[in-house]
């Protein structure tokens, strides 16, 4: 049977991340290919006595058809932690979501025709990619140093591509780099933002998981004029596997959210959402944020002191300050694929870059995740990666 499917639907004979995760999976193989969360530190218990005194206590509700906006209670919750954003909100501004992947789409859905333009760094999330390409965008990067997107290059991008219609951002600790953009250029990329009148996508999952330098101002409480759409998620600094993430947009836009929203999957997983509500309740997050960010720093610390001994001279990396990743670019080769069937040949996985741009991807990079290696795989995973960097970079760059 042949079937006839719409232009949206991808090839899994191109499914190359999904195949690279599928090699990683392996128990041989250190992997610093994924970007999960180190699950030591769910709280299962604190999740277990939210969910029974749920059930006690609401149970018919939380088992029950519920509004696409979400549960009031979790609203609640989340426009206290949007404070600490510098987001001074009100429950009108706020959806729940199912995980930001999910407002991802819908803001495709929302402001996305075929042949529009999404600006996105270079490189970017690449599963915001996929999301963009599906409602037949066309990618413009804007190249990055370690203080994020470059203003002039976004300013130019703009200029050339009257169909730009979102840029898409992920300003602190991105994924895949970890860097974070500056207070300077944040204030800059609204001001463009105003001036070009294009929407901006602000995704913070990694924002709260900071062990060096002050919290910047997100680019929401920047705006004065409602350009900028803002996404949050629980997955990092909660549980992924609940599902819970938010959006948060002027009221008029809101609105177009919830019914997108309702047409999609009527509304996020009402226990979920009711559970969550009541460990936050009964818990101080705080604390275990801090407990997130005490390991990922540690964790990150030993890959840093392990990199700069074993890797060879010319490599360059980013340096987080927060976050779950760290990008690494070697000079001299062209095939990002070869990096990484190297270092699988000695049991170590990384997610070599091409993914990670929307067009005209950079050679020779690659993503490393630190949240999810336990200590002792963390110095030998670096060491054979060094080895396969040495032997990749041996081989002259027009071979
Ligand atoms: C930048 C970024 N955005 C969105 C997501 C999706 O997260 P979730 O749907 O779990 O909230 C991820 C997940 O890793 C991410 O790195």
């Amino acid at each position: 049977m042949t079937y006839k499917f719409s232009d949206r639907v991808p090839d899994p004979k191109n499914d190359a991340v999904g195949d690279i995760l599928k090699a990683a999976a392996d128990p041989k193989v250190t992997s610093f290919a994924g970007g999960l969360p180190a699950p030591e530190l769910f709280p299962v218990q604190g999740v277990k006595a939210a969910a029974d005194k749920v059930l006690d206590e609401k149970g018919p509700a939380a088992l029950q058809y519920g509004s696409a906006q979400g549960v009031p209670e979790l609203r609640n919750v989340i426009l206290k932690r949007l404070e600490v954003e510098g987001i001074h909100t009100t429950a009108d501004h706020v959806m729940v979501a199912t995980g930001s992947q999910q407002s991802i789409d819908l803001t495709g859905k929302m402001f996305l025709d075929e042949g529009d333009v999404v600006i996105v760094e270079k490189p970017t999330y690449l599963t915001a990619v996929d999301v963009f390409r599906s409602y037949g965008a066309r990618f413009v990067g804007v190249d990055m140093d370690e203080d994020g997107m470059k203003m002039d290059s976004l300013e130019e991008a703009l200029k050339n591509n009257p169909r730009a219609r979102l840029i898409y951002t992920v300003p602190t600790f991105q994924n895949p780099t970890g860097r974070t953009m500056t207070l300077e250029r944040r204030k800059k990329l609204v001001e463009l933002a105003d001036k070009y009148d294009v929407m901006v996508l602000e995704d913070n999952p990694y924002g709260a998981i900071r062990w060096e330098g002050e919290n910047l101002p997100s680019l929401k409480s920047l705006d004065k004029t409602g350009h900028v759409i803002y996404m949050g998620t629980m997955s990092k600094i909660f549980s992924p596997g609940l599902r819970l993430g938010w959006v948060v947009a002027e009221p008029e836009l809101l609105k177009r959210y919830t019914m997108m929203k309702q047409s999609a999957d009527l509304h996020t997983d009402s226990f979920s959402q009711y559970v969550c509500a009541q460990y936050f309740t009964d818990n101080d997050i705080n604390d275990h944020i801090k407990k997130i960010t005490a390991l990922y720093h540690k964790r990150e610390q030993l890959m840093m002191k392990a990199i700069d001994k074993y890797f060879p001279k010319g490599v360059q990396h980013s340096n987080p300050q927060g976050g779950m990743f760290l990008w690494v670019m070697v000079p001299g080769v062209k095939d990002s694929k070869e990096l990484f069937d190297a270092a699988l040949k000695r049991n170590v996985a990384v997610v070599p870059g091409d993914p990670f741009y929307g067009s005209d991807p950079v050679p020779g990079t690659f993503r490393m995740n630190y949240s999810n290696t336990p200590e002792d795989g963390i110095v030998d995973g670096v060491k054979q990666l060094a080895a396969a960097l040495d032997e990749v970079m041996a081989v002259p760059a027009d071979k």
